[in-house]
């Protein structure tokens, strides 16, 4: 068995910075068997439940491609399909899903709900995405920036640019501190990640060698980065009354190709989750343009549409890397 067999994916603090690395080489593998046609069904005869009460495009279908992959089912409660929440506590949820599933995937606002599941489901559970982190994000992202430099990570310059108070920013931070990245958050202060977790990730860049930076400045902050990311300045969950307010503060902190040409670096890559405003192509895109006459928000298209941009890869990468941590630990 792998050595994480049997284990929870719940945020990246519960990794080592080797276990982490595992799991990325593992995905590296699965995608080239992948693509040779040769891949092995290590999860023949397994049952996922995918539990979502946000909504997703790249998660949901990476768990259930990757699931079909390797010969297991999956279960998909969407964010009203399920009991947990309205009717049922998430803790009988968890002993009640743990008696038919071999795993559980859980999205939500609440890391305390996927830290419940797993502490009463008797199954590994996986974060497919709280308010506080997006572990399975970071496999991805990891991998993709591996692939788009010679460079090993502990040599990586790695600048994230907007709201780092939340999933991404927080995960960010402590992945690239975790690896021994040179990890830039840049954003007005009121937007840095909560202080508990800069101190976390400080403890972890002791022991990596990470260089840690927390800072307004947009030039100074992306100077010599390798990668430049961003996310959507307002997250699923958060009221629309908030986007006058992040257009406001977070508007210097939008991706434009003068962010890319300041970090002096011509072969610089542009990652993002994804969903991306940047361009019309949207209902809330339309609204935002009609209200601030903005075209984009946290990158231009531009930047998105340009030879810099790597979103695809790391989109297609959620696919490998979630089978990487279904196989490591259910195989
Ligand atoms: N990046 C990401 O998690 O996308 P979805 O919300 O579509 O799953
Ligand atoms: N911060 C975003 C990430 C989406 C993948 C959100 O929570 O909506």
């Amino acid at each position: 068995p792998h050595a994480l067999a049997g284990r929870h994916f719940l945020k990246e603090l519960d990794f080592t910075a080797e276990e982490f690395r595992g799991l990325i080489e593992l995905a590296v593998e699965l995608k080239a068997a992948k693509k040779a046609g040769t891949e092995t069904r290590h999860l023949r005869g397994r049952n996922i439940a995918l539990v979502f009460e946000k909504t997703s495009t790249r998660t949901r279908c990476a768990f259930e491609v990757a699931a079909a992959d390797q010969g297991a089912r999956t279960t998909y409660l969407d964010p009203s399909g399920s009991q947990m929440g309205h009717k049922e506590s998430v803790k009988d949820t968890a002993r009640v899903l743990g008696r038919m599933f071999d795993a559980i995937e859980y999205r939500g606002e609440s890391q305390a709900n996927v830290e419940e599941l797993a502490a009463y489901a008797g199954v590994p559970v996986y974060n497919g995405l709280t308010d506080d982190w997006h572990p399975t994000q970071m496999l991805a992202d990891v991998m993709t920036m591996t692939e788009h430099s010679d460079k090993p990570l502990d040599e990586m310059v790695f600048a994230y640019l907007g709201d780092a108070r939340f999933n991404m920013g927080n995960s960010y931070l402590v992945t690239g501190a975790l690896l021994g990245m040179d990890v830039r958050i840049v954003a007005p202060q009121s937007y840095w990640p909560a202080e508990e977790i800069v101190t976390h990730a400080r403890k972890l860049a002791e022991i990596s060698g990470a260089r840690i930076t927390l800072t307004e400045h947009v030039h100074d902050g992306v100077e010599g980065a390798d990668f430049v990311a961003t996310d959507v300045w307002v997250s699923m969950g958060e009221p629309k009354e908030v986007w006058d307010e992040r257009i406001g503060a977070l508007s210097p902190y939008a991706v434009t190709m003068d962010v890319l040409r300041a970090t002096g670096n011509s072969d610089v890559k542009f990652l993002h989750c994804l969903p991306a405003f940047h361009d019309l192509g949207t209902k809330v895109g339309r609204e935002i343009h009609e209200r601030h006459g903005l075209d984009s928000l946290e990158v231009t298209d531009e930047v998105f549409e340009s030879s810099h941009s790597v979103v695809f890869d790391e989109a297609e990468n959620r696919l490998h890397t979630i089978k990487a941590v279904l196989v490591a630990t259910l195989a």
